[in-house]
């Protein structure tokens, strides 16, 4: 079994498109899978799932399509908050990676609040990925560690590759083992770049809001037979 799972949901505004409706309805309808599929995962016993919802590349859309998306995430988070996923209900977390600074206030304080919910052994922990992009944590990152440089805490010829995952928004948590992605593009889109050095990559051609927990189960059965050797024999 994966550990942690990455996800990256697309192909939201095709699967709309495919049925006359706005882009938009099909971000309604994935982020009814998105809650789905999250639960499904604490039931088999994930340990962190990372969905990717906005990427920092994202913002190119239509104000319009942006403005819809920072709703859903405004309207899901408070659902969240009201049934209490973190203790009584789904026996999982949320935690938010990206830089949640440049996202409106009031989604900021939705975010900043489920930072507080504790981990036990049980949890899955679900990383939403709002606002995020791989390069841009490295760089953060990055930055981080040449301050410290500068300060004179830190030799640079004594930086390490553990130094740079210390300061990714996974920091702490195992890297993806398996990263799905539907919709039928083969690339990664700036998710988990850093972390995706070694993951297993599956790619289906289902679009994100057709996804079902039988989708989930292919995919780890396909990952159990693969054969991860990380560089040996
Ligand atoms: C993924 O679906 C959702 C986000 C990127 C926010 P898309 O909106 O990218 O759907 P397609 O790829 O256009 O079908
Ligand atoms: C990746 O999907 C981002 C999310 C799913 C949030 P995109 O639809 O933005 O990716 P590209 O543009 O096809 O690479
Ligand atoms: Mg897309």
């Amino acid at each position: 079994m994966p550990k942690h799972i990455g996800i990256i949901m697309d192909g939201n505004g095709r699967w709309a498109s495919e049925r006359g409706l706005p882009r938009t309805e099909g971000h309604v309808a994935g982020a009814k899978v998105f809650r789905r599929i999250s639960d499904y995962c604490h039931e088999i016993g994930i340990d962190v799932v990372t969905f990717y919802a906005f990427s920092t590349e994202n913002w190119r859309r239509p104000p319009t399509e942006v403005a819809a998306l920072m709703k859903l995430f405004k309207e899901n988070l408070i659902e969240a908050d009201e049934i209490k996923y973190d203790r009584q209900k789904g026996g999982y977390i949320l935690r938010f990676i990206g830089d949640t600074s440049a996202i409106p206030n009031e989604l900021q304080k939705l975010v900043s609040k489920t930072q507080l919910d504790a981990i036990d052994e049980n949890t899955t922990v679900i990383n939403i990925a709002l606002n995020y992009g791989g390069r841009q944590e490295i760089l953060h990152s990055v930055k981080q560690i040449a301050e410290r440089v500068e300060r004179g805490e830190l030799k640079a010829s004594k930086i390490t590759a553990e130094d740079i995952a210390a300061g990714l928004y996974t920091a702490g948590q195992p890297d993806p083992d398996l990263i799905i992605r539907p919709s039928g593009e083969l690339r990664l889109s700036n998710f988990l770049t850093y972390q995706s050095a070694y993951s297993e990559l599956y790619f289906s051609n289902v679009l994100w809001p057709d996804f079902t927990t039988d989708d989930l189960d292919e995919a780890i059965l396909d990952y159990a037979k693969r054969n991860r050797r990380f560089g040996g024999v």
